[in-house]
């Protein structure tokens, strides 16, 4: 039994998630946690809501609402849809707890006797309009690397690259549209990651099970050089900066800079985690020296943020020289795009968590996003595509198999396993089949190549479906009705199996499988070994028939919410 670590790339807190934040780290987190735990492992699954910096600062400004109060109660609606979309976190945090502000100013304290941070005098835009600096994403202008219009002070939205504000062309301030910019002098904490580029190559050489395109955008960065990262802003809003435990001086307006605290939360939502327990739950298990030794670490996230946690936030644990531990996985993930443009939050693009639940359940949208997850390239959602995948995978291949079987039963042997004798050849070979393909869905998860592992179960959806062509009891059941009894009492064993192997994608339905055999208990269990599991229920069992497991989605419907969603490219951000 292992020790697994899971986090998952920390949602902002401006507003709801779409699908495409879902898909890009919570939803795989989730599905590997399941899945981990299924195999008996001892898993940790934390995620926080990231709420400091210029996302939160302008969400509630836009909201009419003190930032505080924004973040409390954006905090508990992401808890809420996380919770319906049935992501079981093992702690669901908040970057701008205390818990937060003390680690965050220990890292800092300790890189900047290990020296590793420095003040330094540097030039920053300043709004004379609106009397104030403008960071990251108080500043909009043209991208002086690709030509996008809207890109943000931090980064471009377009080719992602990372941006200072004083290089944006035609700049203006988000706040009051302002031209009227100058250039002031600024002095601001230097994280000094030029000094640490041989540790973190070392880092990325020795993580053999980083995802591939997570090393080459690692590689890319050190090839392009390090460069020392200004970890404090002109900001209101976020964690102080101190100076022997007071405010430091210079300093008292100002707080650092998101994404140094962001990362840091991982662990700060850990100890939260633990405050929760009188005691019995130990942090330092998963993070700290010696005892957190033989855990696995694994992170999920988009590929924008794989530069802050391949070598920005190593930065901060190896430069602290304390026994810290980093990933040992990273799993990143391309965009899921909407109609070929991105979804985005601030143009409302796309579909949100919170309107996908009003459409169809959770698990709809969890298999067909993890079956589609964008892993080797970008991929597009469309109503079209989705409703094609939940109508044949779910509704015709899995679904109507549970239907079918269950109801053919009951009506010729009544709402029990039959009895028909031993299983025969046919059995011995889909045992065999169905081992190995079982063999291979679990290697693939283990692989974290949900594509692979998601068509692996469809795979086997399909194989036992080939069974029961085979097997053909509506046929068979005039002539030879032990023969048909054998295959129906296989065939819903297949369910309670086909139920088990679901659980980490589809989890609700897994649920409804089980309990229609009768079998609730069983959720979260591995079918280990297939002969055995094929005999689990036994003649004379009850099943009741479960309503349709997945609604096929009609053309209607598609129009619908290709209308409300406005379904296609825009051909603007
Ligand atoms: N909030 C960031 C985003 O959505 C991700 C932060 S990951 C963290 O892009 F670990 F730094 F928190
Ligand atoms: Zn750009």
């Amino acid at each position: 039994m292992a020790r697994i670590l899971i986090t998952s790339a920390l949602p902002y807190i401006n507003g709801v998630k779409h699908l495409g934040n879902l898909v890009g780290s919570m939803l795989p987190a989730d599905v590997y946690a399941r899945y981990m735990r299924m195999r008996g492992h001892e898993v940790l699954a934390i995620c926080a809501t990231d709420e400091h910096g210029t996302p939160a600062e302008l969400a509630a400004l836009e909201a009419g609402q003190d930032v505080a109060d924004y973040c409390a109660e954006n905090h508990e609606l992401q808890k809420k849809f996380g919770d319906a979309f049935g992501l079981e976190w093992d702690y669901f945090g908040r970057s701008s707890g205390p818990e937060n502000h003390k680690l965050t100013q220990h890292f800092a304290e300790l890189l900047e006797a290990n020296g590793l941070i420095e003040e330094r005098t540097d030039q920053q835009v300043y709004s004379i309009d609106d009397a104030r600096f403008l960071p990251d994403r108080y500043i909009e202008g043209t991208c002086p690397k690709c030509g996008y219009e809207k890109a943000r002070g931090d980064q471009c939205d377009s080719c992602g690259s990372l941006l200072d504000p004083v290089d944006l062309i035609d700049a203006y301030s988000t706040v009051s549209g302002s031209k009227n910019l100058e250039v002031r002098d600024t002095t601001h904490l230097y994280l000094l990651q030029s000094k640490m580029v041989p540790e973190i190559r070392e880092l990325v050489k020795s993580r053999t099970d980083w995802s591939p395109l997570v090393s080459s955008i690692a590689n890319k960065w050190l090839d392009e050089g390090l460069h020392d990262r200004c970890i404090t802003r002109d900001l209101k809003w976020g964690i102080p900066v101190l100076k022997d435990g007071k405010p430091r001086p210079g300093f008292e307006d100002k707080v650092f800079y998101v994404w140094f605290d962001a990362p840091i939360a991982y662990i700060a939502a850990t100890q939260e985690w633990a405050s929760h327990d009188g005691g019995n739950r130990h942090w330092e298990r998963w993070w700290y020296g010696e005892e957190a030794k033989d855990v696995s670490y694994v992170q999920f996230m988009g590929k924008d943020n794989v530069p802050f946690h391949t070598v920005s936030f190593p930065v901060t644990l190896l430069g602290s020289h304390e026994p810290w531990k980093s990933a040992d996985k990273i799993k990143g993930f391309n965009w899921l795009n909407w109609y070929g443009d991105k979804f985005s939050t601030s143009m409302k693009r796309g579909v949100f968590m919170d309107q996908a639940l009003d459409l169809l359940p959770a698990d709809y949208w969890r298999y067909y996003l993890m079956a589609n997850a964008p892993e080797g390239s970008d991929t597009t959602f469309t109503w079209e595509h989705f409703a094609g995948v939940v109508n044949k995978d779910l509704a015709d291949v899995l679904g109507n198999f549970v239907n079918r079987v269950l109801r053919f039963t009951s009506s010729k042997f009544g709402d029990a396993l039959p009895n028909g004798g031993a299983a025969g050849p046919r059995e011995a070979a889909l045992t065999e089949d169905l081992s190995k393909s079982v063999a291979a869905y679990a290697a693939q998860l283990e692989a974290l190549e949900f594509r692979k592992a998601f068509q692996e179960l469809r795979g086997i959806w399909v194989q036992c479906n080939e069974y029961l062509t085979e097997a053909a009891p509506w046929s068979a059941f005039k002539e030879d009705p032990d023969a048909a009894a054998v295959g129906v009492r296989t065939a819903i064993n297949l369910i309670r199996i086909y139920a088990l192997l679901a659980w980490p994608v589809i989890p609700e339905t897994s649920k409804r499988m089980l309990k229609a055999l009768g079998r609730e208990g069983d959720a979260g269990h591995w079918p280990e070994t297939i002969a055995e599991e094929l005999q689990v229920l036994k003649v004379g069992d009850g099943f009741e028939i479960p309503d349709v497991l997945f609604q096929k989605i009609d053309d209607a419907q598609i129009e619908e919410w290709t209308v409300r969603f406005g379904g296609e490219a825009s051909g603007e951000e």
